[in-house]
């Protein structure tokens, strides 16, 4: 994989870092960071975030998978229980910790998680008073001199408090869409929030990608959305399709990515063929920042 620094280093894009923090120079180009988002819940968010990361890691790519969903969702898929304690991303958001240091390993070497936990929904509120509070997650991220190559987000089902940290940190929105009658729907407010955020924080922000999750080549349905998705938006629509695979709604009861759960399932080949294609969208746009 070509990695070029980007132009502009993501630590001088954002306000002030945290002064409590010794901010190091990056020895390594800042991150790329991707934000799994679609504000309908049951669209393949979560599937899509674990098992891309995961792929993203076999394929010898260091990624972080940030869980930013109160449902925690993505953190139990690699067996990560808010209930055993341990710290979760709202401290990093609020400076206390650094996003590398309450990372966990998974089984995979080149993946780590921060997990997420049911008191995010609190934060919104709790934090009504503090100005920048759509910038928490990209200053944790720009404080942080030790994250690797790749960053995915997780985002919850609504376009509030954390989607929005999650837009205005990110590069790149990658937008699963369940093969469905009513797939598209929503998309437009999506891409209007979207362009809200780029105006007011973050004008780098681009759709990488639509993705379409828990294609069903058995139902005409998948194939009537994939046309209608393709004929709207031919550039964004990424070539893989993630299959409806009961490996995947299993995998996570297990703690364990698709792909170490079960390699030869078709989830698990379709996410590693999504990886090589998100890998090669991103270093085909990243000159053209
Ligand atoms: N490709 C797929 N094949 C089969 N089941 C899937 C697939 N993608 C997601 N699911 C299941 O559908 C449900 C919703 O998916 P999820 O990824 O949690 O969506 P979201 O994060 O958008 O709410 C989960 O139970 C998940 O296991
Ligand atoms: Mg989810």
């Amino acid at each position: 994989m070509r990695r070029r620094p980007s132009a502009r280093p993501l630590s001088r894009r954002v306000s002030e870092p945290d002064s409590r923090f010794h901010v190091k120079r990056r020895s390594s180009p800042a991150p790329r960071i991707l934000a799994v988002a679609n504000q309908k819940g049951g669209v393949g968010k979560t599937t899509t975030a674990v098992n891309l990361a995961s792929s993203l890691a076999v394929l010898e790519v260091p990624t972080l998978l940030v869980d930013l969903d109160p449902q925690a969702n993505a953190s139990l898929a690699f067996g990560m229980d808010y209930r055993a304690g341990g710290p979760h991303v709202y401290e990093a958001m609020l400076g206390r910790q650094l996003l590398s240091d309450i990372s966990r390993p998974t089984e995979l070497e080149n993946l780590r998680v921060v997990p997420a936990h049911p008191d995010l929904v609190a934060a919104e509120i709790e934090l009504v008073d503090i100005e920048d509070r759509a910038l928490l997650l990209r200053q944790a991220i720009a404080r942080d001199a030790n994250l690797p190559a790749i960053i995915v987000i997780d985002c919850p089902p609504a376009l509030g408090f954390l989607t929005l940290n999650a837009l205005v940190a990110a590069r790149w929105v990658l937008v699963p869409l369940q093969c469905e009658f009513y797939a598209l729907d929503g998309l437009a407010r999506l891409t209007h929030t979207i362009g809200l955020t780029q105006e007011s924080f973050n004008p780098e922000l681009g759709i990488l990608g639509l993705v379409l999750t828990m294609f069903d080549k058995r139902n005409r349905l998948s194939f009537q959305v994939a046309e209608e998705v393709a004929r709207h938006f031919p550039e964004l629509l990424l070539k893989t399709r993630i299959p409806r695979n009961v490996r995947l709604a299993e995998s996570p009861s297990y703690g364990k990515p698709a792909i170490l759960f079960d390699v030869q399932s078709s989830g698990a080949r379709a996410h590693l063929e999504l990886a090589e294609e998100v890998l090669a969208r991103l270093s085909d746009v990243e000159g053209v920042v």
